[in-house]
C-alpha cells in the first residue's frame, strides 16, 4: 500500500469508502477470531500426551520417595533437574513447584514486600513505611514496556508503583534503569522477559545481561530483578537467540541475592498443567521455602515425575521443542508475511520479527491502537486489548498491539490478519482525512 502522504484529498476519501465497505461487509459475516492470548495450539498439546500413562505405575522418584504422598516441598531430585537444564543453574538451587510460574512470581513479590525476601524486617513495604511516615513513600517496580501484562497486574494487586522504562533493540533501555535504581531505594525490582520478550521477541544483548547484574550493587536493600525466563528453549528456528547465562556474573558481581529466576514448562507441554520454576541464591530460597510452607505442604510431584520422565535431559528437551517450533513457527510466518504484504513500506506499521516466544508486537500509528482494536472487534476478530502491554492498561502514545499467533490454526490466522490489515488501514485512512479536516 502506498504512503497515506502521497495520497491526495480526493483519492483518501474514495479509499476510506472502500475501506469501510469491505470492513462492513466482514461484520455482517459473523465472523469468530481470536489472535488475544497467548495458548498453545491443540496440535501443540497433542505432543505431550504420552505425559498420560507415562508413570506405568511405577511412582519412585530416583532417590526412592513415593511421588503420591507429602513431602518434598523443593520438588523431586530429577525434576529440579529439568528446572535447572531450563534456567541453566545448579539444580540445588531450584524449586520445582506446581503448575504456575506467575503464581511463584506472584507469592515471591508478596513475600519480599509483605514479610521480607530475607527474613524479618527485610520487608520492603515496612522500609518504605519508615522511610517516610508521612509522605508515604511508596515501594516501587520497573516495568519495561510494551511488556507481560500480568507481571503488571501483580504489582497494581499488591498497591506497588510502577515506573515504565522503554524497550529498545538489545533490552531495557538501561541507562534509565540503572538512573532510577540509584536515584530511589524504594525502587525493590524490575521485571524481565530476558528471552523472546514478551511481546516484543527481543532477547536481551549480552552487555544488558551484564549490566543487570550490577544493579544489586546500585539498589538500596533487597532489590530482586525478577528473570522471568518463560520462553527460555523456545526457539521458532536452529539456531535461536542466545541469551547470555547471568548466573555467574551475579556471582561475580557479588549480586546473588539480587536475582530470582523463574520458568515452567506451560508452553513446552501443557498450559498450565506443567511444572514451574523458581531459582535463586540458597539464602533466598531458604527463607521463600519457610514461608510457603506456612501455605503447602507439597506440590503435585506426580506431575514433576511425569514430566522428569517425559523430558530427562537436554536431548529429549530439544526434541520436544522442535516439534513445537514445527508447528509454531508457520503461524508466525503466516502473520508476517500478511503484515509484509499489505502494511510493507506503507508507515501504517512497524513490528518485531522474533526468532522464539509466542508474540507480534505490532506498533501502529500513535493514537490509533485502540481505535484498531475496536474496528477488529466490530468485524469479529477479538485482539488483545489496546494498552494492556503498559502498567494500569495505559499506552502513552495508544500505538503498541500484541498479537498471539499459536492458538489460531493457520487458515484461522489468514483470516484473521486479513481482518487486522484492513483494520489498520481503516484507522488510519480516517486520522489522515480527519487531521487534514482539522487542517483547515
Ligand atoms: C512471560 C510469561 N511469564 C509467565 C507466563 C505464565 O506462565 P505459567 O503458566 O507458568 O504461570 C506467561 C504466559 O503467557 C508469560 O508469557
Amino acid at each position: 500500500m502506498k504512503r497515506l502522504e502521497a495520497i491526495g484529498t480526493e483519492a483518501l476519501r474514495t479509499l476510506e469508502a472502500r475501506l469501510s465497505d469491505e470492513h462492513a461487509a466482514l461484520s455482517r459475516k459473523g465472523l469468530h477470531l481470536d489472535l488475544t492470548r497467548g495458548k498453545p495450539g491443540t496440535d501443540q498439546l497433542e505432543l505431550s500426551n504420552v505425559l498420560d500413562g507415562i508413570l506405568q505405575g511405577d511412582y519412585r522418584a530416583e532417590d526412592g520417595t513415593d511421588v503420591r504422598n507429602y513431602g518434598n516441598l523443593l520438588g523431586i531430585p530429577e525434576a529440579r533437574r529439568l528446572g535447572g537444564l531450563i534456567m541453566d543453574i545448579e539444580p540445588e538451587l531450584v524449586l520445582a513447584g506446581g503448575n504456575s510460574s506467575l503464581l511463584l512470581m506472584y507469592l515471591y513479590v508478596e513475600t519480599a514486600h509483605l514479610f521480607g525476601a530475607a527474613g524479618p524486617d527485610s520487608s520492603w513495604r515496612d522500609e518504605a513505611e519508615s522511610a517516610d511516615e508521612r509522605a508515604q513513600a511508596r515501594v516501587k517496580f520497573l516495568c519495561p514496556v510494551p511488556g507481560y501484562d500480568r507481571h503488571f497486574t501483580i504489582c497494581e494487586s499488591l498497591g506497588i508503583e510502577m515506573i515504565a522504562v522503554p524497550m529498545l533493540e538489545t533490552g531495557p533501555d538501561m541507562d534509565k534503569v540503572e538512573a532510577c535504581v540509584r536515584s530511589d531505594p524504594l525502587v525493590k525490582g524490575i521485571w524481565c522477559v530476558p528471552k523472546y520478550s514478551n511481546p516484543t521477541g527481543i532477547t536481551y544483548s549480552a552487555e544488558v545481561v551484564a549490566r543487570f547484574a550490577q544493579l544489586g550493587n546500585m539498589a538500596g536493600p533487597h532489590f530482586r530483578i525478577m528473570w522471568d525466563n518463560a520462553y527460555a528453549v523456545h526457539d521458532l528456528a536452529s539456531p535461536g537467540d542466545e541469551l547470555a547465562n547471568i548466573v555467574p556474573l551475579v556471582r561475580k558481581a557479588g549480586t546473588e541475592d539480587s536475582l530470582v529466576i523463574f520458568a515452567s514448562t506451560s508452553k513446552i507441554t501443557y498450559a498450565g498443567g506443567g511444572v514451574a520454576y523458581l531459582a535463586t541464591s540458597a539464602a533466598n530460597l531458604q527463607v521463600f521455602e519457610r514461608r510457603l510452607s506456612a501455605m503447602i505442604v507439597s506440590f503435585d510431584k506426580v506431575n514433576q515425575l511425569r514430566h522428569a520422565r517425559l523430558l530427562p535431559d537436554m536431548d529429549a528437551l530439544h526434541r520436544q521443542m522442535r516439534r513445537q517450533s514445527e508447528l509454531v513457527h508457520p503461524r508466525f510466518e503466516h502473520v508476517l508475511s500478511a503484515l509484509e504484504r499489505e502494511l510493507g513500506g506503507s508507515g501504517l506499521a512497524e513490528w518485531t520479527r522474533p526468532h522464539g516466544g509466542y508474540f507480534i508486537s505490532v506498533d501502529v500509528i500513535p493514537g490509533l491502537a485502540r481505535e484498531t482494536v475496536a474496528l477488529a472487534g466490530k468485524s469479529g476478530l477479538e485482539l488483545t486489548p489496546a494498552g494492556s502491554t503498559y502498567p494500569l492498561g495505559h499506552d502513552p502514545q495508544d500505538q503498541n498491539i500484541r498479537i498471539a499467533p499459536t492458538f489460531a490454526t493457520p487458515d484461522e490466522i489468514d483470516r484473521a490478519m486479513d481482518v487486522f490489515v484492513l483494520c489498520v488501514k481503516l484507522a488510519a485512512v480516517r486520522q489522515r482525512l480527519a487531521k487534514g479536516q482539522d487542517a483547515r
